[in-house]
């Protein structure tokens, strides 16, 4: 896995916050976080009636980006509880192992802290100081206005719009934006 050592910071209001790479023992804690952030957020596809993540798949999960350089599972933790996780997965094959894509959720009692923006950082010092990760890749539900803000602020660009890709409901769609950036020392 690509790693980072943990980082503390505080945010305005004063919480404390860590900043670290996944552990295999951090399995139990992922499931209940994923479980608390997915479950309540109206921007992942993944409804409470399908949510499927164990223990046993999270330490697969964890284990995947452990054991790949080109991989990185960050995770925010306020008292010992996780409160918000980054994943971010280059290709499988060589000729995609120079890009991944990553997805980001901060549990919502502790959004608009400024823990997403870290993590992003974070991720963008990660890939710019590796040098085989050359671009960051992510997709984004396209009512999702508060992400795409934080993407564009860095320094993100739309790639692409999947028209009608989510089905809300009869009826109702919503198109999905692809966007990247590119970490390689030419172009930054
Ligand atoms: C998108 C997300 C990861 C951002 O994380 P975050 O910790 O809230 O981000 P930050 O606190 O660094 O704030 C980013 C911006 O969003 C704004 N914001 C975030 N949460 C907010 C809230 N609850 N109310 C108002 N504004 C909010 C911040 O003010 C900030 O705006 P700025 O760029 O003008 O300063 C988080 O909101 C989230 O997990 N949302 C639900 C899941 C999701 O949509 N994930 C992305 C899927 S592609």
């Amino acid at each position: 896995m690509g790693t980072i050592p943990p980082h503390h910071f505080e945010t305005q209001d004063g919480t404390r916050v860590v900043l670290r790479s996944a552990s295999l023992d951090d399995a139990p804690a992922l499931v209940d976080c994923c479980k608390a952030i997915w479950l309540t957020s109206e921007f992942f596809v993944t409804q409470a009636d399908e949510f499927d993540l164990t223990e046993k798949r999270a330490r697969k999960w964890i284990r995947k980006h452990r054991d790949s350089s080109g991989s990185l599972m960050l995770l925010a933790e306020v008292d010992n509880t996780l409160v918000g996780l980054l994943n971010f997965q280059c290709g499988g094959r060589r000729r995609v192992s120079h890009q991944g894509t990553f997805s980001i959720a901060v549990h919502a009692e502790f959004q608009g802290m400024g823990i997403g923006s870290v993590m992003l950082q974070t991720l963008v010092d990660w890939g710019l100081s590796n040098p085989t990760i050359e671009k960051l890749s992510l997709s984004v539900f396209a009512t999702n206005c508060r992400a795409i803000k934080l993407y564009r602020r860095f320094g993100f660009v739309e790639e692409g719009r999947r028209i009608k890709d989510v089905k809300l409901g009869p009826g109702r769609y919503v198109d999905d934006i692809v966007m990247a950036r590119f970490v390689c020392q030419d172009d930054n």
